[in-house]
């Protein structure tokens, strides 16, 4: 790939995007886990450029900011007004002296589904037939806004590109568009883009432009049509956006089942393009995965599950749970109606039931945390088992303190553990108990009221009502027999 290297890479992100009618700037809205502009800068990453720059301007503060995260090695140049593409590609190569040799790529921030392989080939059909400017061009059903290619009637030969506010009837027709993507000589376009006017509809420096300016001069300007159109997709609104989540989400799926993954329900199941899959991992419909979330080998999510930055052990099984921030080791089994929260880590082979909440929580090997509990700030040992309808009382109102539960415990169902507190290896508790102070390992912690029966309460307090009734038949009975 160093053949076709570029001196640059030109993203332009300085548009408001009014079209999506939002508050936040267009090239920040999100699909599959990154943004606009974040997809765009995966792509251009590929080509490993020797200089990286992005055109921003309206609500810069914010974009610059998102940069920083997501391209840190990307500068910014500044376009104060957004007066057209090819005032901001001029802005872009003032922020590089005013222009490089070499090749300078040129692509929109609003364009997330173009790939690292798509500019790779435009650059290299650029340098291969030595032309000025090579546009990548796609067919589309749909050129409605697009700029229209217009071609020579007898060569074929690209002549110029017509915007679709400027365009005729007759170029209207046209379905071949200009994808936003452009392969330039830096030095002629520095040049050309000095002669650009704004004498059309918009009133704006249109990029566009320098390809009949560059022909013109008598230079060659070429075209590269992609392979799929899909791939070179604008997104102006959110009904674009929404189309193109579909588009890549269909394209990672299909990429995760070809490498032997199981998806039964592609329609109803998403993912972002940081989600990683072993094989003969089964995600069942309903499932939405994101950020670092990996499935080892044989691991089955789903139906209905969220899961965000969370690893998934071998073969285990989580269901209907929504997880972030988690590690389920092998085997494991989580759900239906399970919430892991950031900092739980089980063992190999543990259990997390129904209605089961986690944070901050390890729990060992073969451990089961079955029904009705939330185990907060936590370390549980191997093989215990915590019974139904349990609270690991962590938070004093003020500050979170830690519970730990040994090995081989066995707690009774609806048990208080008021952090900080320690339960032994091998402990005992019994059912409804609240447990302020450590159980030594061993020990039966038995922490509740005595029971009281006082007979005879209700035929005296209630009498004549059903309880009382049937309290008598009782004892009508019991004096028949005897
Ligand atoms: C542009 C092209 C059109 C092409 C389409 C592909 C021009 C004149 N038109 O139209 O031929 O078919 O993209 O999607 O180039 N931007 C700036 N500064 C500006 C104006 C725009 O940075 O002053 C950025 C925007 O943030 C955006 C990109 O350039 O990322 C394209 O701008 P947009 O307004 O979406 O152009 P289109 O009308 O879609
Ligand atoms: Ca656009």
């Amino acid at each position: 790939m160093s053949a076709i290297r570029p001196a640059a890479v030109v993203v332009l992100a300085a548009g408001e995007g009014t079209r999506m009618r939002s508050a936040t700037p267009k090239v920040l809205h999100e699909l599959c886990g990154r943004s606009l502009v974040g997809h765009v800068l995966a792509a251009a990453g590929e080509l490993a450029p020797e200089n990286l720059v992005v055109v921003v301007g309206h609500a810069r503060e914010k974009v610059t900011a998102h940069l920083a995260e997501v391209a840190p090695e990307a500068r910014t140049a500044v376009q104060e007004q957004q007066n057209g593409t090819g005032h901001a590609v001029r802005m872009g190569l003032e922020a590089l002296g005013g222009g490089v040799d070499g090749t300078v790529v040129v692509v929109c921030g609003d364009t997330p589904l173009l790939t690292g392989a798509t500019l790779a080939a435009l650059a290299g059909t650029h340098t291969g037939d030595g032309n000025a400017v090579t546009v990548l061009t796609a067919e589309v059903p749909d050129a409605t806004g697009y700029g229209r290619i217009v071609r020579d009637g007898a060569t074929g030969a690209v002549t110029a590109i017509v915007e679709h506010k400027d365009a005729d009837e007759a170029q209207r027709g046209i379905r071949e568009i200009n994808s936003g993507v452009f392969a330039f000589d830096g030095r002629l376009l520095a040049e050309a883009l000095g002669k650009v006017r704004t004498d059309n509809s918009q009133g704006e420096e249109y990029l566009t432009d320098v390809l009949g300016i560059l022909r013109e001069a008598g230079h060659r300007v070429g075209a590269s049509v992609a392979a799929d159109h899909r791939e070179i997709a604008g997104i102006n609104n959110r009904v674009q956006l929404a189309e193109a989540r579909r588009t890549l989400n269909d394209r990672l799926l299909e990429a995760a089942m070809l490498a032997g993954v199981t998806v039964v329900d592609p329609a109803s199941t998403w993912v972002d393009v940081t989600v990683t899959f072993e094989r003969d991992a089964i995600v069942h419909p309903g499932t939405q995965l994101h950020g670092a979330t990996h499935l080892a080998e044989g691991a089955e999510v789903g139906p209905n599950s969220r899961l965000t930055d969370t690893r998934v052990g071998e073969g285990a099984r989580v269901d209907n749970t929504v997880a972030m921030g988690a590690e389920v080791g092998p085997q494991a089994s989580v759900g239906p109606f399970a919430y892991l929260r950031p900092g739980s880590r089980l063992g190999l082979k543990a259990k997390v039931g129904t209605y089961v909440e986690t944070k901050n929580a390890t729990v060992g090997e073969g451990t089961k945390i079955p029904h009705l509990s939330y185990v907060g700030d936590a370390t549980i040992g191997e093989y215990s088992n915590i019974g139904a309808a349990s609270v690991f009382v962590n938070y004093d109102g003020q500050e979170k303190h830690h519970t730990t539960v040994g090995s081989h415990c066995r707690t009774g169902s609806d048990n208080m553990f008021v952090a900080p507190v320690t339960v032994g290896d091998g402990a005992y508790t019994a059912a409804g108990s609240v447990i302020t102070k450590d159980v030594p390992a061993g020990s039966l912690a038995v922490a509740r009221g005595q029971q009281r029966n006082i007979e005879g309460w209700v035929a005296r307090k209630r009498p004549g009502s059903a309880a009382a009734k049937a309290a008598e038949a009782v004892s009508r009975e019991a004096g028949g027999e005897g």
